[in-house]
């Protein structure tokens, strides 16, 4: 053996496993040699093991500020302006937000921002587009105006462009800060409020991406006044993945108002509105805050998205996010019932929930072998196992592996939900 094979063999790695010591501590009994340094917010601990080992040990502290208000850019509402103080911002737009929304943005950058010259990029991108190049497209942007490291990158918009302003603010000048303001519901109760940001790459879904909070996030369900019907559905569907997962009141909640909150874009009744789209945020936010970093790979909130990646991919995209995690809830809660984990009353009232905002559960195209095939990449994704969240009532979850799933119990599934016939999008 090479004398780089024996040494992998004999030294260990403290430092790789979770239970290393916090920086400049001798919790696991081996005292480092050598300690310098305060392990707050841009400094490490040096740790010298031996002559030849080193270890860099750091935590860096991150805040993110979650502000609901309505009417984020009305020149009365100082929400945003506080958000960006005295730094020259860049924001980001999509065209159709640019066209709703880009006019009263540039009237508030001129009259209420400290820094009249921030700039407006709207940036050419959507799902399928949403890629590294579109990355590309706003760092040269952001490089051509001189936007400093203070930044900030601001997005406006739904998950896509909220996605690629993160992605593009991680990697700007090594990070640069970013602030989201989204305009759809995904956008509010999802992708505007987590640390993850993702371009998909090679057809797959969110294959690159990065970890890295935003500064503030701004949440004002006015926006969704505009949002076409579909789209608003679409969002809906990440509300009842929380709800079934962890919040029988969300789900009373929106069964009871479905037609008004549906009707209305969320804003009546107004205070049932309001309080489906906090009790999301909170919910979502506390899940986040037990599992920032991912860490564990049995998530809660991936409910709805283990088969919706095939789904959305395979459609090419033509099945929304939203819908594909509509189907992916369906096809999920079907396999807890076969399994006899769901009772069919619950079944039937997730599925009923799914039909009265008009969302589908199944997608004509969906080949059951591909689907299962593609769970090949949702394991990788999940450290090597499967970790299939189902539920086993409204409000409860458990969680199921490999040895749970065969191909033929799939090809069941899909076919009971392809049999209901209606909500079946082709
Ligand atoms: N990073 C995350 O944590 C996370 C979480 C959930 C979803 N996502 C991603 O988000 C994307 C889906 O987001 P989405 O559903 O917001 O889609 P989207 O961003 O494509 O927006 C949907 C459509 O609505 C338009 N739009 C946006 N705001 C509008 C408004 N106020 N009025 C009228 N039209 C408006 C957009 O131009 C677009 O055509 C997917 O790519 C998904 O992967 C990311
Ligand atoms: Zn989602």
């Amino acid at each position: 053996m090479s004398r780089r094979g024996e040494r992998a063999r004999t030294r260990s790695w403290p430092w790789r496993s979770r239970s290393y010591p916090r920086a400049g501590t001798a919790e696991n009994g081996r005292p480092p040699s050598t300690a310098h340094g305060d392990p707050g917010d841009g400094n490490a601990t040096l740790i010298a093991n031996d002559d030849e080992r080193f270890a860099l040990c750091s935590t860096r502290a991150a805040t993110q500020e979650i502000v609901l208000s309505s009417g984020v850019l009305a020149p009365d509402n100082t929400t945003l302006a506080e958000a960006i103080g005295a730094r020259r911002a860049l924001f980001v737009l999509t065209p159709t937000v640019d066209q709703l929304y880009g006019d009263a943005l540039r009237r508030y950058i001129g009259s209420v921002l400290e820094r009249s010259d921030s700039e407006v990029f709207v940036l050419q991108v959507n799902e399928t587009t949403k890629s590294l190049s579109a990355v590309d497209v706003l760092a040269a942007h952001a490089s051509g105006m001189g936007l400093d490291r203070e930044g900030p990158l601001v997005a406006v918009g739904g998950g896509v462009c909220l996605d690629v302003v993160g992605v593009s603010a991680a990697l700007y000048r090594r990070g640069v800060p970013n602030i989201k303001i989204p305009t759809t519901l995904v956008g509010l109760i999802d992708a505007g409020i987590g640390t993850k940001n993702a371009v998909n790459h090679g057809g797959h879904k969110s294959l690159l991406g990065t970890f890295s909070a935003p500064e503030a996030s701004l949440l004002d369900p006015t926006f969704l006044t505009t949002l076409p019907e579909r789209h608003l559905r679409s969002g809906v569907a990440e509300m009842l993945k929380m709800a079934i997962m962890c919040d029988r009141t969300l789900f009373a909640l929106l069964e009871a108002h479905k037609g008004e909150l549906l009707r209305s874009s969320f804003q009546a009744p107004r205070e049932e509105g309001t309080e489906a789209i906090r009790r999301s945020v909170t919910e979502m936010l506390r899940e986040l805050s037990l599992n920032l970093y991912e860490q564990s790979r049995r998530r809660i909130v991936d409910f709805g998205h283990t088969f919706s990646p095939y789904v959305e991919t395979a459609s090419n995209h033509q099945v929304l996010h939203g819908e594909a995690v509509a189907i992916d809830i369906a096809i999920s809660s079907e396999i807890a019932w076969s399994l006899g984990i769901l009772e069919t009353e619950d079944l039937e009232a997730i599925l009923g929930a799914l039909a009265s905002f008009e969302l589908p559960h199944h997608w004509a195209g969906i080949d059951p072998a591909a689907m299962y095939e593609s769970l090949r990449s949702i394991r990788q994704h999940r450290g090597g196992e499967l970790h299939l969240v189902v539920p086993s009532e409204i409000g409860r979850a458990v969680f199921l592996e490999d040895q749970d799933i065969s191909l033929s119990l799939l090809e069941s599934c899909v076919a009971r939900l392809a049999a209901r016939g209606s909500r079946v999008l082709k």
